[in-house]
Parts: C-alpha cells; structure tokens; sequence
C-alpha cells in the first residue's frame, strides 16, 4: 500500500481551517506566523514560499523576514526578541540552515518556547522527552500521524530510525517510544545497518542518502516511511528505493507526496495549537 501524504495531509490541512475560521468569526481573531529566512539557498527559498502560501490558505497571517546571508547574529536575535513581544505574533520559524556566522544554538534558544512552532527550543525538548505537553517538532509528527494512519495500535513494535538529527530522528524516537514501540537509532556510524533494518516493523528513514534502503534491507509487511529528499538530476527521490521495496512492505511512503506534505500541515496545526494557548 502506497501511503497518500497529500491525502491525509489535505484532511489535516481542512481541519485546521475549519478551526481557524471559527476562531475568527467568534473572536475576530486569527494566527499569525513569522517566518525568518537568512541568504539565498534556494530549497529553503522554495520551502518558506510554501510554509506562506499554506498558512495564507488556511487563514493564517504569514510574513517572511529576509535578510542577506551576512546579516549578524545579534541583529536577527533583535528581531526575534522584538516577534516575541508582539501579542499579535503567534509562532516564529527560522528557516535552517543558517549561514556560518548565526549560531544555531544562540537563534533556537532565542524563540519563545510558546511560540516556538518548530518545537526545537530545549524547554519543548525536554517536555517531549520528559512525556509532557510540548510542541512537537513538524516532520516527525507527520511521519507519526501517517504511522498511525495505517496502525492505530503501534504498542510492542520495533521501530528503528535511521538517523539521530534533532530535526527529525531524536524526536521521532521519543515519538514512537511514547507510543510503546521498542526503539533502535541508527545512524552513520552504526554496524550492520543493514540488518537492524531488516527487524524493524516500523522503519523511518532521514539519513539524507538517496536510495539508501533496498528490499533486503525491509522486513516483509513492515511500515516504512521515508523522510529523505535529494535531487538526482531534475528528479526528487528519497532515501528508500521506493520500487525496490514497495512490494515488500506493508505501507511505504512516496517522495515527493509523502512526509512532505505532511510537514507543513504539522506546521499550521502547531501554529494554531500556539495561539490557542496564547489566548487561552
Ligand atoms: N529546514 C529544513 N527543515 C526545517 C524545519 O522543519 N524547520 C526549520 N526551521 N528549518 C528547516
């Protein structure tokens, strides 16, 4: 079974609209997101077009604030800073990657956690490791919404992420092991990757290598999802060969029409959960 990520997000996307539409007309007021993006890296360019453009779509007010890639890290802490005391702003994203001259560090840490939409600030960190609310960071709870799609019980299964970013595979571990799964992370380093993917019931892929996974590495029926996207040519593939192992599992998910759409409906629906309880 192909997993339909534009499907599945568009239910979300719709939901998310709903609620914002009857937010407005009750209170006369909406989300909004401040997106800042740094430089001219042209994925990111196309990733932020698109975070605007959904938002717009749903009812959410989007700015993108561009700098150029030698703007210093004080100045974009001072915008952040000034976003996080505008009651009107409800969640703030800056784009990654940064240029070398910002710390990371120093930007995720300047975020509100309350309008922290990407979920990276160490305070929602740590409550999603500690089992508490937090928001939860886009990508692997959209990989996790499209597990659950297909298995709604995932209580005892061995789910094994490829992968130990704090983006996708850190938090996607704390994900599935809040949902009882019994985790592996492997990522560049390990051994025998091979073989450990081959146990998994449940395998999500984010190692950012094309094609990376065959059909001998996938155990037959398993859940793979797959987070990777690089371009070969003019052509998007993911981290798993999709025609390799679309056979062999039970669900896969394709690139591009999979995690991604996923991403950004995660992203609009963390972005309302933060005005919610802003206003709340
Ligand atoms: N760059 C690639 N993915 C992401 C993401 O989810 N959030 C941010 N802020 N930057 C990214």
């Amino acid at each position: 079974m192909i997993i339909d990520g534009k499907k599945i997000s568009s239910l979300l996307v719709e939901e998310v609209k709903e609620e914002i539409s009857a937010i407005k007309k009750k209170t006369n007021k909406s989300p909004s997101l401040s997106v800042i993006l740094i430089g001219d890296f042209v994925p990111s360019q196309i990733y932020v077009q698109n975070k605007k453009k959904k938002s717009l779509e749903v009812g959410i007010n989007s700015e993108v604030i561009r700098y150029s890639k030698e703007i210093s890290e004080k100045e974009v802490i001072k915008k952040i800073n000034e976003l996080n005391n505008k009651k009107e702003v409800s969640g703030i994203l800056v784009q990654l990657p940064l240029p070398d001259q910002i710390n990371k560090e120093k930007i995720i840490n300047a975020i509100h956690p309350s309008k922290d939409v990407d979920g990276f600030n160490p305070l929602n960190v740590g409550n999603l490791a500690s089992g508490y609310k937090a928001i939860i960071p886009c990508t692997p709870l959209g990989c996790l919404l499209l597990i659950k799609n297909i298995e709604s019980n995932l209580s005892g299964k061995h789910a094994v992420i490829v992968g130990r970013s704090n983006l996708n595979g850190k938090p996607m571990a704390q994900l599935l092991l809040k949902e009882n799964c019994t985790i592996t992370i492997a990522h560049s380093k390990t051994k025998a990757l091979k073989d450990i993917c081959a146990k998994a019931d449940i395998l999500v892929v984010a190692a950012g290598v094309s094609n990376l996974v065959k059909n001998d590495w996938v155990k037959k029926g398993a859940i793979v999802i797959d987070v990777g996207i690089n371009k070969i040519k003019d052509r998007l593939v993911g981290d798993v060969d999709f025609n390799d192992v679309k056979d062999k599992a039970k669900a896969i998910t394709p690139v591009p029409g999979g995690v991604g759409p996923m991403t950004i409906a995660c992203l609009l629906k963390n972005t309302l959960e933060c005005f919610k309880k802003q206003n709340s």
